[in-house]
């Protein structure tokens, strides 16, 4: 392949262990850019590093738990040498705690914000110093079809993936004037951790309720970030790309 190549690029990518990070951290390795993987499971970013670099990759691991916001932006300060300039950032570490309102609690309300939301804002705010330096950056978050379209039970995650887009967006016209693009993915529901714990029946429900008839994958997600990391994706910034087979239109 020829376009969307990141060589000379460092990414970023929070919850890399699993799922949608995983992919997306193999995709943008795969096309040439070098990675630092941070999460809280070091022994999953380890055996992802081993495995990119296996592959040629470049690959750094840095633990991170993102409900600590003020432990963030200091781990962030002293990245891995080699790895300190970040070119393309992207927030996809996220939970979930459903419950409907009236039995959700406060804590789980927090929990929910503290990482999907005050998270991002540590380790965006950390990354996006360098990048105005450099002149160069893309910010990528990952959102939700449930922060454009609200979902029962998920106020408290509806809210924060509704916060990224107003953060992102924001962002975009604080950050464009020095090459800086900041961008949004929202998937809709993408074959995860998080949706295997479906029962068959309310699998190919779900399934039948989506336009395209399925539920996504994690490459689907990755292939939307990579183009949004890419040199050809220069002229795009404050979008939200939903990625939801037509779940949301
Ligand atoms: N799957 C879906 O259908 C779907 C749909 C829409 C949006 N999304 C969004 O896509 C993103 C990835 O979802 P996924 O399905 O891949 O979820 P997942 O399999 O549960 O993975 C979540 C990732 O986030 C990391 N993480 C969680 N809490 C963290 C913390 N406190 N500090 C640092 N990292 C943390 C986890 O790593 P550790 O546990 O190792 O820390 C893990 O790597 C999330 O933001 C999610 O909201 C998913």
């Amino acid at each position: 392949m020829t376009g969307f190549r990141l060589e000379g690029r460092t990414a970023l990518v929070t919850g890399a262990s699993q799922g949608i990070g995983e992919a997306v951290a193999r995709t943008l390795a795969s096309r040439g850019a070098r990675l630092v993987l941070a999460a809280r499971s070091v022994d999953k970013l380890d055996a992802l590093a081993e495995a990119l670099t296996a592959g040629g990759a470049e690959a750094t691991v840095v633990p991170l738990d993102l409900a600590d916001a003020e432990a963030t932006a200091a781990r962030l300060k002293a990245l891995p040498e080699g790895f300190e300039a970040i070119d393309i950032l992207v927030n996809n570490a996220g939970i979930t705690a459903d419950n409907l309102l009236v039995r959700m609690s406060l804590q789980d309300w927090d929990r929910v914000l503290a990482t999907n939301l005050t998270g991002t804002f540590a380790v965006t705010k950390a990354l996006a110093r360098g990048m105005m330096r450099r002149k160069f950056g893309r910010i990528i978050s990952i959102s939700s079809v449930s922060g454009l379209m609200g979902n029962p039970g998920q106020a408290n995650y509806s809210a924060a993936k509704a916060g990224l887009i107003g953060f992102s967006k924001s962002l975009a016209r604080e950050l464009a004037g020095r090459n800086i693009t900041v961008n949004v993915v929202a998937p809709g529901f993408i074959e995860t951790a998080m949706t295997e714990n479906l029962p068959e029946s309310a699998r190919s429900e779900l399934a039948a309720s989506i336009p395209l008839k399925r539920l996504g994958s994690v490459e689907d997600i990755a292939a939307a970030v990579g183009y949004l990391a890419s040199d050809e994706a220069g002229y795009v910034t404050g979008h939200v790309l939903n990625v939801s087979g037509g779940l949301y239109i």
